[in-house]
């Protein structure tokens, strides 16, 4: 590996002790602040229904949170006596899937709330005294980080749950920013050459971020921004949803199966298009990035666009790679954590942020957006990186590498600061909507 191509420590590394422990502790209770906001919104019939087929109830959700903080920190980090054996297999997402959930004799929501109380105070004693070294799993406290992210991905969850629930609104935020600054560049050209891939570094990335390696990546143009829902108007209403040709074989099945003609929760009136979003109606706002995309429209629309979608490799170059020093940064803007300035995460909005809403979080390529708002969609499959090792155990990535999924990257608004950074990596199957997914398109670079 060249000399430039290496990772430099991260600044959490150079952590105390006592450091690491309130920054875990605070990461804990922010998590539990959402998943508390998110089952307190609604009243216990709505916690234990099934508001969809594809996802699980609430309530299922909460007590799985406090299922696997007990697992992995009370049992295993703190040695402890459990508290609930007898529900480990209720809430074992491995033995249930989503659909069966609602029948299970799963704690009530009083039940499942007290548990989660029960649980994270044991948790927090075992942070106090736990040694951060000498194990795998609690160097630089990584199963309380594990575990933080765990809980945030489930806040996500429920967030799209509450998407799909049916009802009056019941969650508020302030609106999302419009756009700062100037007007943009369409597409930024990203330099061909190796960069840094991956991390072997950052103590909270999961296994399958893991390891850093070098990787090439051929000269090739980015969108400066995801897509916005104008933009996918225009493809819509010229009908792309109908035109055979923009659409892959598989996409176009599905897409004539389901009979899917526009983004999930859009419709169309005689005023324009509108959509419900958390139980409101309103227009579609143009300037915003499309949400609620599958795979297979994004690539339909890439393919219209005379575009197509970038590899995951792209993505994370035009996300990472610094030009001027050949370093890969942990985020777009640099080394430092989230700030609100640099990304719309964290539930703070309830929506994408305009195009240009956020340039204080562009990369030092000039590309914007790549964290928060939408997850966006990659034409590549999920699989390990060379030299991969799955860690703690197998099911965490590692059984779903395969062609059956795709990479999603950047987070959401619905995403955590905690649960998101360049390498992290999100997957799930091209047909899915529900999540809060959209895209940006690619194009090679012949010629640059
Ligand atoms: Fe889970």
């Amino acid at each position: 590996m060249t000399g430039f191509l290496t990772e430099t420590p991260s600044v959490f590394q150079e952590k105390a002790p006592a450091q690491l422990r309130e920054h875990a502790a605070a990461a804990l209770t922010r998590a539990r602040r959402r998943s508390t906001t998110l089952t307190d919104a609604v009243g216990d019939e709505d916690l234990v229904r099934q508001h969809s087929k594809l996802m699980s109830p609430l309530v299922w959700d909460l007590a799985h949170i406090g299922s696997q903080e007990e697992l992995w920190l009370v049992r295993d980090v703190g040695g402890r006596e459990p508290l609930r054996p007898d529900i480990d297999d209720l809430y074992d997402a491995f033995q249930h899937p989503r659909a069966d959930r609602p029948s299970l004799p799963l704690l009530g929501p009083a039940e499942a709330r007290r548990y989660v109380g029960e649980v994270r105070a044991k948790a927090f004693e075992v942070l106090e005294h736990a040694p951060l070294e000498g194990r795998r799993l609690t160097e630089s406290a990584f199963a309380f980080g594990m575990i933080t992210q765990h809980e945030q991905q489930h806040d996500e969850t429920m967030l799209a749950t509450h998407q799909l629930r049916r009802g009056e609104p019941v969650l508020h935020a302030p609106a999302a920013p419009g756009a700062r600054g100037g007007p943009l560049p369409a597409e930024v050209l990203v330099p061909g050459g190796p960069f840094l891939m991956g991390t072997s570094v950052e103590p909270w990335a999961l296994d399958n971020e893991r390891p850093a390696h070098e990787k090439h990546v051929d000269a090739f143009f980015i969108d400066t921004t995801p897509v916005t829902n104008g933009e996918f108007i225009e493809f819509l209403e010229s009908g792309g949803y109908d035109q055979r040709q923009w659409w892959s074989e598989r996409g176009w099945e599905y897409r004539m199966a389901h009979d899917i003609t526009a983004p999930r929760f859009w419709r169309r009136e005689s005023r324009g298009w509108w959509r419900t979003r958390f139980g409101a109606d309103e227009r579609v706002p143009a300037d915003q990035p499309v949400v609620h995309v599958s795979f297979y429209e994004a690539e339909a629309y890439a393919a219209w666009a005379g575009k197509r979608l970038p590899t995951e490799a792209e993505w994370e170059k035009a996300a990472r790679f610094d030009p001027a020093t050949g370093r890969s940064r942990r985020y777009p803007w640099g080394d430092e954590e989230p700030a609100p300035e640099h990304a719309n995460l964290g539930q703070a909005h309830l929506s994408p942020a305009a195009a240009g809403a956020y340039p204080a979080g562009a990369s030092a390529l000039g590309v914007h957006q790549l964290i928060g708002d939408v997850w966006e969609w990659t034409s590549t499959d999920f699989h390990g990186y060379p030299g991969f090792a799955a860690f703690p155990y197998r099911e965490y990535s590692e059984v779903f590498f395969g062609p059956e999924y795709k990479v999603l990257r950047g987070g959401s608004f619905g995403t955590d600061a905690a649960a998101i950074r360049g390498t992290f990596r999100n997957w799930d199957f091209p047909v899915r909507r529900q999540i809060f997914s959209g895209f940006r398109c690619a194009r090679d670079g012949d010629g640059v």
